[in-house]
């Protein structure tokens, strides 16, 4: 049994993350989750956002779900997502995308994977006053280039991918952006098998809604990465379909990209796609490819049936109804 800790989160956390329960029940996965609070009732109830237990399961289990929290507002307190990236150094946002059959969405074969650093860049929060306004700082270190760029070659050469595209803006920010592109020029050599190429961001952007199709793996700094990742998801269906990952050298936290969305919370009406997602990616992370697999596949016929789809994919089945049809087809 692998135990891997899980956070089931607020809002729609709860119920998104019992289903997942039982697609794991159903799918026979020799995993054991260690469930715990972090977010807004971890706050209630013990008076923090990330209680001690909670970061030592991670810990110990190296690998962790995460359905989504609410970070309470206006009261100082720093997102409860930074901290975890913060904690265990989690270095690597992984957000594959890809288009699913019945999904509503612009083009027929988006297949994107991008790497984006987790660690530096504007998401430093380093912004000081000046006699008329404010400057915010923004970090590039060679040690953080190197780690996500050699992380996305990896994949790639690991996954059969055949190109991989360094994001950036070397031709204005050629200090910052120019050691990305830099360190990134240096490294691909190693990999003979993957075409290296990059795009300045603001081509990347536009290349992304006319043509994504010749789009593979993608590597860019934080922030780069925080916008062009939700560009794609809009391209594949929205954030309800979209999956990540934050891996760093030992542990691995697997969630939705979505919120907790207080809005439609005990409904019952939540999508849960993009956690059983999510939870596909985990799987395959600890070794249960086929698992993993099967989830996938079984998600897709659903989606291309089209007969049991969430509200917000246009059709009228509740979180259970849905889960039950992905489990019947597992
Ligand atoms: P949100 O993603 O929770 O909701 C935006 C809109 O999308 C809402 O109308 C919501 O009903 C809908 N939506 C989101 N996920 C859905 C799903 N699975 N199925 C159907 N509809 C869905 O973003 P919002 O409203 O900005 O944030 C709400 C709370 O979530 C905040 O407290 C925020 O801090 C937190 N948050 C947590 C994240 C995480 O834990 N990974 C990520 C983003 C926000």
């Amino acid at each position: 049994m692998t135990h891997i800790t899980l956070f089931p989160g607020d809002g729609i956390g709860p119920e998104i993350s019992a289903e997942f329960k039982r697609i794991i029940s159903a799918l026979a996965a020799p995993i054991t989750f260690d469930e715990y609070l972090i977010g807004e009732r971890a706050f209630e109830k013990y008076g923090v956002l990330i209680p001690e237990e909670a970061i030592n399961s991670v810990k110990q289990n190296k690998t962790a779900l995460k359905a989504p929290v609410t970070t309470p507002v206006g009261k100082g307190f720093k997102s409860v997502n930074v901290q975890l990236r913060t904690i265990f150094d989690l270095y690597i946002n992984l957000r594959p995308a890809k288009t699913l059959p019945g999904v509503p969405g612009r083009y027929a074969d988006v297949d994107i994977v991008t790497f984006r650093e987790n660690t530096e860049d504007l998401y430093i929060g380093d912004e000081y006053e000046i006699e008329d306004g404010f400057i915010a700082r923004k970090k590039i270190t060679k040690t953080a280039s190197e780690r996500i760029i050699r992380a996305a070659f990896e994949y790639a050469k690991a996954h059969n991918r055949h190109t991989l595209t360094c994001v950036h803006k070397a031709n204005i920010l050629k200090k910052t952006d120019g050691l990305f592109l830099e360190t990134f020029n240096r490294i691909a050599p190693e990999y003979p098998e993957i075409e290296a190429n990059n795009r300045i961001i603001d081509n990347m952007c536009m290349q992304l809604v006319t043509c994504p199709s010749l789009y593979d793996v993608l590597v860019a700094p934080n922030l780069y990465g925080d916008i062009i990742t939700d560009l794609i998801a809009g391209l594949v269906g929205g954030l309800g379909m979209a999956p990540a990952a934050n891996i760093g050298h030992d542990i691995a936290i697997f969630e939705a990209v979505h919120g907790s969305a207080p809005d439609i919370a005990g409904l019952g009406i939540a999508n849960p796609t993009a956690f059983f997602l999510s939870g596909a990616l985990m799987l395959e992370h600890i070794g249960l490819e086929k698992e993993a697999e099967k989830l996938r596949s079984a998600i897709e016929e659903v989606l291309k049936e089209g007969k049991t789809l969430p509200k917000d994919l246009g059709g009228n089945a509740g979180t259970k109804e849905y889960t039950d049809a992905v489990i019947s087809r597992l």
